[in-house]
C-alpha cells in the first residue's frame, strides 16, 4: 500500500505493527511507536487542549505483547522511504524489528483490537489520528480502507470506535437513539465518519474530577451499615479474582451499550488476573470493594488507574454494585474511599477522567456529588461491513 498523496512527493505506506518476538529486540517496532506517540500527542492536544491521553510507546508495546484475549495491531501511515517491510497474511505490509525506517515520519496512526472470545465479529477501539499538516489529502480514507481490509481478513463484520468532542456541542447535532448528548454535525471527524458510512451508536459524557482541592468537603470514607470496605493498591490478590470477575461480568451485562453491536463480555478469574498483570506493567491502581457483612459476598467495586510515568492524571475504571445491593449508597461510598486513597498514594494527582453513558443518570448524580464536571462528549461510531 505505497502511494504518493496529492499533499507531498514522498511515498506514504500504510502498514501494521504486531508484537516483536517475546524477549527479542523490538527495534523498528518501538521506534515507530515513539514517532507515533509524538504525533498523536499533538493531535489530541489540538483537539482537546491537554496531553493527558498521550500514551508511552513502551505502554503501547506492552499492549501488543499481550494478545491472549484479543488480537491487537497498530495501523500506521509512514511518509518517506522505508525498506525491509514484510508482507502480512492480511495483504498489508508489516514493520518488523529489522525494518529500516530512515527518517520516515508517522503521519497517521490507529490502534485496533479484535476480541477473540465474546465479540470476534468486532474490530473495535478505532480512533484514527492524522497529523495536523497532512489532513484533507486522503490519508484518513486510506487508513480506513486498511482497517476494513484487516477486518475482512479476520472475519470481523463491524468496525467501531470512539471520537472525542470538547465541550457540550451547540448548534446542529447528530443524536444517538438514547441519551441527551449529540455530536456536532459541523466537525471534521463527524463529517469524515458519516461520509465513510459510520453511524452514531451511543454517546458518553466525558467528565473530569479535580483532585487538587480539599477532599474533606465530600465527606470522610465510611461503609454503609451492613457492609465493610476493602482497599488494595497495585496488583490484585489472586484470592479476590473470582469475585472481581463476577462483578466485571455483571458490569458488562447491566451498563448501557446504546446501539453498539457489542455482546457483554464474560470474565473468568484467569482473564481478570491476566488483565491485571498487563495493567500493572505500566500503571498503578487504587481499588475499593464492598463486602456484605451478613454473607461475606463482594457486592461492589471501583478502580482508579494511573500511568507510572504520569503523576497528574488518572482514569476511573469500572464502578459496579450488584443489582440486589443498589440503593444503599455503596456506589458513592466506594468512590469516595478510592478518592481518599488516591490522594494518599498519588499526592501529585490533579485530576481524574471518566466516561459514562449519557443515559446513565444515576452514575452521573454520584459523580457530580463528588466534584466531577462535564468536559466533553465522546461518540461511539460504528460501521457494519457489507
Ligand atoms: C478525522 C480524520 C482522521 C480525517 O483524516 P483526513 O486525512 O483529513 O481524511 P481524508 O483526507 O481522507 O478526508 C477528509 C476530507 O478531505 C477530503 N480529501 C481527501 N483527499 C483529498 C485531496 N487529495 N485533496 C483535497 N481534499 C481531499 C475528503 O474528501 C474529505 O472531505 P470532506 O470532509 O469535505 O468530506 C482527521 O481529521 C483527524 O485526525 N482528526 C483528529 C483526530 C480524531 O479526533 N480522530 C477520531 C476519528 S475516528
Amino acid at each position: 500500500m505505497t502511494e504518493t498523496t496529492s499533499g507531498g512527493t514522498a511515498p506514504i505506506t500504510i502498514c501494521l505493527l504486531d508484537a516483536p518476538p517475546e524477549g527479542g529486540d523490538p527495534g523498528a517496532i518501538l521506534e515507530v511507536l515513539r514517532r507515533a506517540s509524538a504525533m498523536t500527542e499533538e493531535v489530541w492536544f489540538d483537539r482537546l487542549g491537554h496531553k493527558d491521553f498521550t500514551e508511552l510507546p513502551e505502554a503501547n508495546l506492552n499492549g501488543l505483547l499481550h494478545q491472549q484475549y484479543a488480537r491487537k495491531r497498530e495501523v500506521i501511515a509512514l511518509e518517506g522511504e522505508v525498506t525491509g517491510l514484510v508482507d502480512g497474511p492480511e495483504g498489508l505490509p508489516y514493520v518488523v524489528p529489522t525494518t529500516d525506517l530512515a527518517d520516515a515520519r508517522v503521519v497517521a496512526s490507529c490502534y485496533v483490537m479484535n476480541s477473540r472470545e465474546d465479540n470476534p465479529h468486532l474490530l473495535s477501539e478505532v480512533e484514527i489520528a492524522v497529523a495536523a499538516g497532512r489532513r484533507h489529502q486522503g490519508i484518513g480514507t486510506r487508513m480506513l480502507a486498511a482497517l476494513e481490509q484487516l477486518a475482512r481478513a479476520w472475519g470481523a463484520t463491524t468496525i467501531s470506535g470512539w471520537a472525542n468532542y470538547l465541550g457540550i456541542p451547540e448548534g446542529e447535532k447528530v443524536m444517538p437513539t438514547d441519551g441527551p448528548f449529540g455530536v456536532p454535525v459541523e466537525d471534521e471527524v463527524t463529517r469524515f465518519l458519516q461520509k465513510h458510512g459510520f453511524a452514531l451508536a451511543q454517546t458518553e459524557r466525558h467528565s473530569i474530577q479535580p483532585m487538587d482541592g480539599d477532599l474533606g468537603v465530600f465527606g470522610e470514607p465510611a461503609a454503609p451499615e451492613g457492609y465493610t470496605l476493602e482497599v488494595w493498591c497495585g496488583r490484585m490478590d489472586p484470592a479476590v479474582a473470582e469475585d472481581v470477575a463476577h462483578l466485571s461480568t455483571v458490569f458488562e451485562a447491566t451498563m448501557p451499550h446504546g446501539e453498539l453491536d457489542f455482546q457483554p463480555e464474560t470474565y473468568t478469574a484467569e482473564r481478570v488476573l491476566a488483565g491485571n498483570e498487563v495493567t500493572h506493567k505500566d500503571s498503578d491502581t487504587v481499588n475499593v470493594a464492598a463486602r456484605h457483612l451478613a454473607t461475606g459476598e463482594m457486592v461492589a467495586r471501583t478502580t482508579l488507574a494511573k500511568y507510572l510515568h504520569k503523576d497528574e492524571a488518572a482514569w476511573q475504571g469500572v464502578t459496579v454494585v450488584l443489582p440486589a445491593h443498589r440503593g444503599h449508597g455503596l456506589g458513592r461510598a466506594i468512590k469516595l474511599a478510592a478518592m481518599h486513597e488516591a490522594r494518599r498514594r498519588w499526592p501529585k494527582l490533579e485530576r481524574v477522567h471518566t466516561w459514562n453513558a449519557g443515559e446513565n443518570d444515576h452514575m452521573w448524580a454520584i459523580n457530580e456529588s463528588l466534584g466531577y464536571r462535564t468536559a466533553g462528549v465522546c461518540g461511539a461510531w460504528q460501521k457494519k461491513l457489507s
